[in-house]
C-alpha cells in the first residue's frame, strides 16, 4: 500500500486528488513544471489551498518544481497534466531511471505509446479525471466526484503488472475502478472527445460574441448538437467493434462514471449537476479543443482509417476545427505515426489491442509475469 504519492501537475485535477489522498492519510507532494506555476504560486502565497463543493476545507500541500524531488518522494507518480503537457513532463522524466516506479496518467490519452523510451516499471492510464473541478480566485471548487473511472495498464509483449500493483492502484482511488482490456479501450472511453469539440464548434459564434457568458452544457447542448454528437459516438463504437470491444455509448459511460441515469445527451446537459452549471470558456483557445481534438479525435480518426471504419463525422469535426483555428491538428495530434502504430498492419493492430480475455478485476488478475513495481 503506497503511503506516499507524487502528483505531477498542479491544476484542479491534481489538487483535488492531492486533497483527497491527504484526507485518506497519504503523504503527497505536488509537482508543477517551472513554466506552469500559476496555481502553485497562489497556494504558496496563501499558505494553503481552499477547497469547496464536494470537498470542503483548507488543505496544506507540499509543492515542488524539481522533478528529482518528485521522483525521489514516491515510486508512484500520478500525472495530472493535460495530455498536451505530457510530452513536456516526459522530457523531464526521461532523465531518471524509473524501473521501480509506476506512473498513472490521468487521463492517459495513450501516453504510454509516446513514452516508449521511458525506463519505467509500468504505466496505467485512466479515461477521465476522478473529479470534476475548477480553480477560481478563491481556490479549488470540486463540482463532482466520479463513482467509477476506467483504467488499464500498458501491456508490452504480453507482460502484465504484478497483481499487487493493481491492488495498490485501487488503494489510492476513492472510487471504483473499471479494469479495461487495454489502454486503447480506455482511450476510446474518454467521452470528452464526443462532448467537448462539437459543443465548442457548434457554439463558436456564441462563445466569441459573449466571451462565454452562457452555460456550456445546459444552453449549448441542444437537440441538434446532440444529433451531431450521436454521429461521433457511433463511429467511436464502431472502432471498438473492429477491435472486438463492446463500448458503451457516451451517455452510458458518463452515467456510469457519475452514478447517474440520464436518458440522452440533452437530458444530461440540462439536469446533471456537475455539468449543467459549467460556464462556457471565453474563447475557442481552450483545452476542450486543444486537447480533445489532437489527442482524442485525431487518434480515433486515424485508427478508424486503419481499421476500415468510416470516420467521416469525426473527420468533419477535425477539418472544421482546423479551419476555425488555423491549427493542423491532423499533423500535430496523436495520429498513428506519433503513436508509433503506423507500421502495424490492420491485423497486427487488432491482434495487439483486442481483448484476449474478459476484463480483469483486482480479484481475478492472474499471477503476472512482470516483476512488480514497488509502490
Ligand atoms: N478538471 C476537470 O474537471 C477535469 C475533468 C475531466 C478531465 N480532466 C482532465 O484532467 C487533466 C488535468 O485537468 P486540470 O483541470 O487539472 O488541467 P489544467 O489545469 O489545464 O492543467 C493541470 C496542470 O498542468 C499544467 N500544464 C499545462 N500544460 C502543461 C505543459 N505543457 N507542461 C507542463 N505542465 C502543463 C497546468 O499549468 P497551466 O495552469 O499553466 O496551464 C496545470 O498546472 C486534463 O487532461 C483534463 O482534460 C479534468
Amino acid at each position: 500500500m503506497p503511503a506516499r504519492v507524487s502528483i505531477i501537475g498542479a491544476g484542479p485535477a491534481g489538487f483535488a486528488l492531492a486533497a483527497d489522498l491527504q484526507n485518506h492519510g497519504k503523504d503527497v507532494l505536488v509537482y508543477s513544471h517551472p513554466t506552469h506555476q500559476q496555481h502553485a504560486n497562489k497556494v504558496k502565497d496563501r499558505g494553503s489551498l481552499r477547497a469547496r463543493g464536494a470537498m470542503e476545507g483548507f488543505v496544506h500541500l507540499e509543492l515542488t518544481s524539481d522533478m528529482g524531488e518528485a521522483v525521489a518522494f514516491s515510486n508512484l507518480l500520478v500525472l495530472t497534466v493535460p495530455s498536451t503537457g505530457q510530452e513536456t513532463v516526459l522530457h523531464k522524466l526521461k532523465k531518471f531511471s524509473l524501473h521501480l516506479h509506476t506512473i498513472i496518467a490521468i487521463p492517459g490519452n495513450l501516453f504510454s505509446l509516446i513514452a516508449a523510451e521511458l525506463d519505467v516499471g509500468c504505466i496505467f492510464e485512466t479515461n477521465l479525471s476522478p473529479y470534476s473541478c475548477r480553480m477560481d480566485k478563491d481556490g479549488l471548487t470540486v463540482l463532482g466526484r466520479k463513482n467509477l473511472i476506467y483504467i488499464a495498464p500498458f501491456v508490452q509483449r504480453g507482460r502484465r503488472p504484478h497483481p499487487s500493483a493493481y491492488a495498490a492502484i485501487q488503494d489510492i482511488f476513492s472510487m471504483e475502478l473499471r479494469w479495461c482490456s487495454s489502454i486503447l479501450e480506455v482511450c476510446l472511453s474518454n467521452v470528452n472527445g464526443v462532448f467537448h469539440p462539437l459543443m465548442m464548434l457548434l457554439n463558436a459564434g456564441r462563445i466569441e460574441s459573449t466571451a462565454g457568458d452562457f452555460l456550456l452544457y445546459r444552453d449549448g447542448l441542444t437537440p441538434s448538437v446532440a444529433n451531431a454528437m450521436l454521429a461521433i459516438d457511433r463511429v467511436r463504437i464502431k472502432i471498438g467493434e473492429a477491435l472486438g470491444l463492446q463500448l458503451k455509448s457516451a451517455v452510458e459511460v458518463s452515467n456510469e462514471c457519475y452514478g447517474q441515469g440520464f436518458a440522452d445527451f440533452v437530458d444530461l446537459a440540462r439536469n446533471s449537476p456537475p455539468h449543467n452549471k459549467l460556464r462556457a470558456p471565453s474563447t475557442l483557445d481552450n483545452r476542450n479543443i486543444s486537447e480533445d481534438v489532437p489527442d482524442l479525435l485525431v487518434c480515433w480518426c486515424t485508427l478508424a482509417k486503419k481499421l476500415g471504419v468510416d470516420a467521416s463525422p469525426i473527420k468533419a469535426v477535425i477539418v472544421l476545427v482546423e479551419m476555425a483555428t488555423g491549427v493542423d491538428y491532423m499533423e500535430t495530434g496523436r495520429n498513428l505515426r506519433r503513436l508509433n502504430l503506423d507500421t502495424l498492419s490492420q491485423a497486427e493492430l487488432i491482434a495487439r489491442f483486442s481483448p484476449d480475455e474478459p476484463s480483469r478485476t483486482v480479484a481475478n488478475v492472474v499471477a503476472g509475469e512482470m516483476i512488480p513495481s514497488r509502490l
